[in-house]
């Protein structure tokens, strides 16, 4: 046993009272229980690199004092008799356990909020109409393998070695004219920076500007990812209300908001495009107020109507835009990759935030993805999920239809959900959610749907947000028709009854 004795040559203490003072604390305190044999001198001598007569001496003073007791063939050990005084210091084990602590431990600083996200646990339903979910079996898993498969076998020291923070080059580039062709955008590739999917975006950003009461404008209702993640750095989030043309922008606040989140192409949750002339009237409210736009465009990539606008951060003042992209939605949430697209002067600082975060992304999943995209596979998956996407859309819209007659739906024209704007005959969202549930079918008001509304909204009451992208044509039909059976059973008559609470 080496004892924890620590000695210290510019003491004026001698060598020999430290080794004393030390040995009788460690058994004042406990640390060296009754009947605990001791190190035979010459060890501790050794051990300290101190004379064997020093080690000695300190030993006779702790047994002339009752700390330690010797017996031949047993040694030198801590003594059962200890002196009076120290009994009293010494606790038994259990209540050396339950003893308070003298001063509480530092309150933890953190006072984030979870967002709702939806795992790989299904909690048991038949039908999950979770929003913003791609099916399962979208997801490119032989050509991943592939390109997996390629990269290890001459990994080098791109395995080994830390990367640049701001991501793979060739994943930047490949993103960079992803971004041209299908966005607008016409960015280079040192502007784009790969993130762990928009959360650690809006970490990032939320470091570069957010401290205690910060003013950030937020739409209303808002993506819960995004609001949670400001709010949790001190934002005082101020609420600018969506109507059915997505963010009014004549709510814009005249002054002080550093930063603006919004969902232009798919809103996050009701699914409205932003006009191109409401998005004009935002870069210049922008540029009026020195505010940054953060636009988050986390499912742009399925359009079914028409051709998709131009991302705001494309058009012209688009400068003051930061663009979030993710692949969450069009490859897999479980890969966690995303990127920035950022202002020239917002490089270099959201490098430095980054790299402090976590010394930038896999570079594995980088490589791969760049191949993926590079190639030309990205866009052939794109295509063919589009497709699949957008005759579950029908099925959802015509089940809705066939189901509850002239629905009122938001939300069509791209995306992986719609909102479905309850009329005043059916219950509240909260009702059908619930009354869904009992069905062992997901669908699911504001709160649930991971979005919150800063000030009270009608939409939270009335909308209820249905994701359709991982269920089949048969299974959208299926929900929708047992939720429908529930309501209109006659014992569910009081809750078609419960009557809207009026909210502004
Ligand atoms: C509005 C919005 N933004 C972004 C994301 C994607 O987040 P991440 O890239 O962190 O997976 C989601 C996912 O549900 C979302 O709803």
């Amino acid at each position: 046993m080496q004892l924890p004795l620590h000695l210290d040559r510019e003491n004026r203490r001698s060598l020999q009272t430290q080794i004393f003072e030390q040995l009788r604390e460690l058994i004042l305190a406990g640390k060296l229980r009754p009947g605990t044999t001791v190190p035979p001198t010459r060890t501790l001598a050794q051990q300290l690199a101190v004379s064997r007569n020093t080690a000695m001496l300190a030993y006779d003073r702790l047994i002339n004092e009752g700390y330690l007791q010797t017996r031949a063939a047993v040694g030198t050990f801590v003594s059962f008799d200890l002196p009076e005084e120290s009994l009293v210091h010494l606790p038994a084990p259990d209540e050396r356990m339950a003893t308070p602590r003298e001063s509480p431990r530092h309150p933890v600083a953190f006072k984030g909020r979870v967002h709702a996200v939806h795992t790989r646990d299904s909690r048991g339903l038949d039908v999950d109409f979770w929003v913003g979910r791609p099916a399962p079996r979208s997801f490119p898993a032989k050509t991943w393998r592939r390109l997996m498969g390629r990269h290890l076998l001459t990994p080098g020291d791109r395995i080994t070695d830390y990367g640049n923070a701001a991501g793979l080059w060739r994943l930047r580039e490949s993103i960079a004219e992803h971004l041209g062709s299908a966005r607008g955008i016409s960015v280079t590739a040192d502007r784009v920076m790969i993130v762990s999917g928009t959360q650690e975006a809006l970490n990032v950003i939320a470091r570069l500007f957010v401290r205690e009461k910060t003013p950030v404008a937020v739409e209303c209702p808002c993506y819960q990812g995004a609001a949670f993640v400001l709010e949790s750095y001190g934002a005082k989030l101020l609420p600018v209300l969506v109507d059915e043309e997505g963010l009014n922008v004549d709510e814009l606040p005249e002054n002080g908001s550093a930063l603006i989140y919004v969902t232009p192409s798919h809103q996050y949750p009701l699914g409205t495009t932003l006009s191109l002339e409401r998005r004009l009237r935002l870069i210049d409210w922008a540029r009026r107020t020195g505010a940054y736009i953060v636009e988050d465009d986390y499912d742009s990539d399925f359009r079914y109507q028409g051709s998709p606008l131009t991302a705001v951060k494309g058009l012209h003042g688009g400068e003051c835009v930061i663009y979030l992209g993710t692949f969450s939605k069009s490859v897999g949430a479980g890969l966690r990759i995303g990127y920035m697209v950022l202002p020239e002067e917002l490089v270099e600082p959201a490098w430095r935030a980054k790299a402090l975060m976590d010394n930038g992304h896999p570079w594995l999943e980088q490589a791969v993805l760049a191949d993926f995209i590079s190639s030309g596979a990205y866009a052939s998956h794109l295509r063919r999920i589009r497709r699949v996407y957008m005759g579950r859309r029908d099925a959802l819209a015509d089940a809705l239809q066939h189901y509850f007659g002239n629905v009122k739906l938001t939300g069509l024209d791209g995306g992986m959900h719609l909102a479905w704007h309850l009329g005043d005959h059916l219950p509240t969202a909260k009702t059908v959610q619930e009354i869904a549930l009992q069905q062992r079918v997901g669908a699911y008001a504001l709160e649930a749907g991971a979005a919150v509304s800063i000030a009270p909204t009608r939409y939270d009451e009335r909308a209820l947000m249905l994701g359709y992208a991982a269920c089949t044509p048969d299974e959208i039909w299926e929900g929708i028709g047992r939720i429908a059976r529930a309501i209109s059973r006659p014992g569910k008559h009081a809750l078609q009854n419960r009557a809207a609470r009026p909210i502004p």
